[in-house]
């Protein structure tokens, strides 16, 4: 699965043993990175093994208001409609689709496992998960990967989401005509954006950030290997929304306002106080649980906080988290050591290059991959 860090490892949800080498495109067919949020689908295809992606195509469409709610796709139809008319409108001809489920959908648990000699790990594992995971077992689907392995003992992350978020996302790929190959977690995608892209210190401690539209994903990774992960219920969106309820604009004006643009002098001045009330807030948030995250991981401090998102575009967040944590806040570029094709409107995608960063870490995964 995607927290494999350096190796991009294999794996995704489909059950304890499931095994995707029945799925092919082994390294060098093109494949579908899918991106799936409230706000927006963020869609890009790539080629070439997923250690060094070659982007072929890239595009972002938005998705209805409540097609996607609490992490769960609300409207099957509505979310496979939006993926249709992006692949087609962008002639993409790859199938296989490498997705993600929202980072606060899944249970992830550290769990350390007493082995007899001779005996299988992924059979105790199917044994022992139900210890572990505080759901009913058979409502979940579950993903581990193995942290280390001795004779006598194993220590392995497991990772369960319920059939039923899964299915969400799945069946509305599937609607599209298009085959889910994997999925993965958002936190694990920007993980492996992030060992794509940068090089990281033995001892670096590195907060990676996505705000997205309705809840941010924070992983802490020290060394290239993520310790911690967690979230945060807010992103952009709310934002957006405080905009409409407080100055009754229409949400299209909201989201306009939200990115910059001018909606007249007596208004701006409106628009700029509910934006700098709204930032702070989101900062405040997003310090609060990035600080007891990074406090569990590491004594060390932050060597650099890289941010994606589109939420990471409100102006003056970068700024203000900054200002809290006391670090330097960037945002994180998702294509500096990736291929872009030369068909591709550079400006087009260097504009929509801070909500691709989960994309991109989608996009180094492979069907099969080891
Ligand atoms: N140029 C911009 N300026 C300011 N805010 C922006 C800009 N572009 C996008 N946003 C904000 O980013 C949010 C969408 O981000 P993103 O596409 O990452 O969310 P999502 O993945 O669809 O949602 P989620 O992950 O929460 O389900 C929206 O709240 C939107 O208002
Ligand atoms: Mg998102």
């Amino acid at each position: 699965m995607g927290r494999s860090g350096r190796s991009r490892k294999a794996g995704g949800f489909g059950g304890l043993g499931a095994t995707w080498s029945k799925l092919t495109g082994r390294g060098t067919g093109s494949y579908i990175a899918l991106d799936v949020g409230s706000s927006s689908v963020k869609l890009l295809e790539v080629r070439g093994p997923g250690g060094s992606p070659e982007i072929v195509r890239a595009g972002m469409a938005p998705v209805p208001e409540g097609a996607l709610q609490n992490n769960t796709v609300q409207d099957v139809v509505a979310v496979s409609e939006v993926i249709r008319r992006l692949v087609d409108g962008l002639g993409v001809t790859a199938r296989q689709v490498v997705t993600a489920v929202p980072g606060p959908s899944v249970i992830i648990k550290k769990a350390r496992l007493a082995l007899r000699p001779d005996e299988d790990l992924e059979t105790l594992l199917m044994i022992e998960a139900a210890n572990f995971i505080p759901e009913n077992i058979e409502n979940v689907s579950l993903d581990y990967q193995v942290l280390s392995h001795e004779e006598t003992e194993a220590e392995v992350l497991l990772v369960a989401v319920r059939k039923d978020i899964l299915s969400g996302f799945t069946m509305a790929i599937a609607d599209a005509g298009l085959e889910p190959a994997i999925v993965d977690v958002d936190y694990f995608a920007l993980e492996n954006m992030y060992e794509l892209n940068y090089d990281c210190g033995a001892d670096d401690v590195v907060a990676l950030i996505n705000v997205g539209s309705r809840y941010s994903s924070i992983n802490i990774v020290k060394g290239g290997v993520s310790t911690t992960t967690g979230d945060v219920q807010a992103g952009g969106g709310e934002i957006t929304d405080t905009l409409v309820s407080s100055l009754g604009l229409s949400y299209d004006d909201a989201e306009q306002a939200q990115s910059g643009a001018s909606l007249g002098t007596e208004m701006d001045a409106k628009v700029r106080l509910v934006l700098e009330r709204g930032v702070a807030e989101l900062a405040d948030a997003i310090n609060q649980s990035l600080r007891f995250l990074w406090r569990t991981a590491s004594d060390e401090p932050l060597h650099a906080v890289l941010v994606t998102g589109g939420g990471a575009r409100v102006p003056g967040l970068l700024e203000s988290l900054s200002t809290r944590l006391e670090a330097p806040v960037e945002m994180a570029n998702p294509f500096g050591r990736v291929q872009i094709s030369r068909s591709l409107d550079a400006v087009a995608l260097e504009e929509m290059a801070p909500s691709l960063g989960v994309a991109v870490g989608l996009g180094t995964r492979r069907p099969g991959d080891a």
